[in-house]
């Protein structure tokens, strides 16, 4: 049975208790085909900031939360929570809240230098995905487990893990024909409130979803080739 459907319970301090793990190795043929494929996909991929109001697949998102959800973490702590906010008049809160603090950092407390890298970028304090995209994904970390009887547990590598567990989400959304994008006010104390969760929790990103605009648009980009990303000893 795969590990994603049964119910996790905390497994602190428990034993070690191994199991076989024996996947089909893979043709390198078809190795070679695939990892191919998935480059160019991937590369396809881009950051939208101007979404369609069309309704996405509900499954699509919960296959890709679900993904997420199978990403590597410090201790198998998992450390995270993915909440899909649909409601109209809470995406509307959402943005109210996130255009209130970015027009504070666009207005300077970003400082010039962070501004200059953000400028090819295009964006401003105003966030019409927030209410534009039909979906939107608020992630947050779990800084530290919370029992039901307030019992509180220390979480290891949770900044990774989580950021190991959006990538996966970024990658199985566009793969899966969606667009999103990371949307990182700051600071982003303001969803807490607003979702009301719990003391453990901090956001970490909001993840609108969708489709592009017709009339979308993107920064004209460059990606750094293989050779500049990657050293072999
Ligand atoms: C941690 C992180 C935070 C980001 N925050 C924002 C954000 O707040 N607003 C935004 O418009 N884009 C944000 N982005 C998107 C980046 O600007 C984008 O990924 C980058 O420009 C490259 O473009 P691409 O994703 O189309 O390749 C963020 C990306 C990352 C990884």
């Amino acid at each position: 049975m795969s590990v994603l459907t049964r119910n996790w319970t905390p497994t602190h301090g428990d034993p070690y208790r191994p199991v076989p793990y024996r996947p089909t190795r893979m043709d390198p043929t078809e190795s070679l085909e695939r990892a191919a494929e998935l480059r160019r996909r991937m590369d396809e991929r881009r950051t939208v900031r101007q979404f369609s109001a069309d309704p996405v697949p509900e499954q699509v998102v919960h296959d890709a939360i679900a993904c997420a959800a199978t990403a590597p973490s410090g201790a198998h702590q998992q450390p995270w929570t993915f909440v899909l906010v649909k409601n109209p008049e809470v995406r509307r809160q959402i943005r109210e809240a996130a255009e209130e603090e970015e027009r504070r950092s666009y207005e300077g407390r970003l400082g010039e230098e962070w501004l200059a890298a953000l400028r090819p970028l295009g964006t401003d304090e105003v966030k019409p995905h927030l209410t534009d995209a039909p979906q939107l994904i608020v992630v947050f970390e779990q800084r530290y487990w919370l029992g039901e009887d307030g019992a509180k547990r220390k979480h290891y590598y949770v900044d990774e893990s989580v950021g190991i567990a959006v990538g996966m989400l970024l990658s199985a959304l566009h793969l899966s024909g969606l667009a999103a994008l990371i949307h990182t006010p700051s600071p982003m104390r303001f969803l807490s409130q607003v979702l009301g969760r719990p003391e453990n929790e901090k956001a970490f990103a909001v993840i609108p979803v969708g489709y592009p605009a017709d009339d979308c648009a993107v920064p004209d980009l460059t990606r750094k080739a293989l050779p500049q990303v990657m050293v072999e000893v």
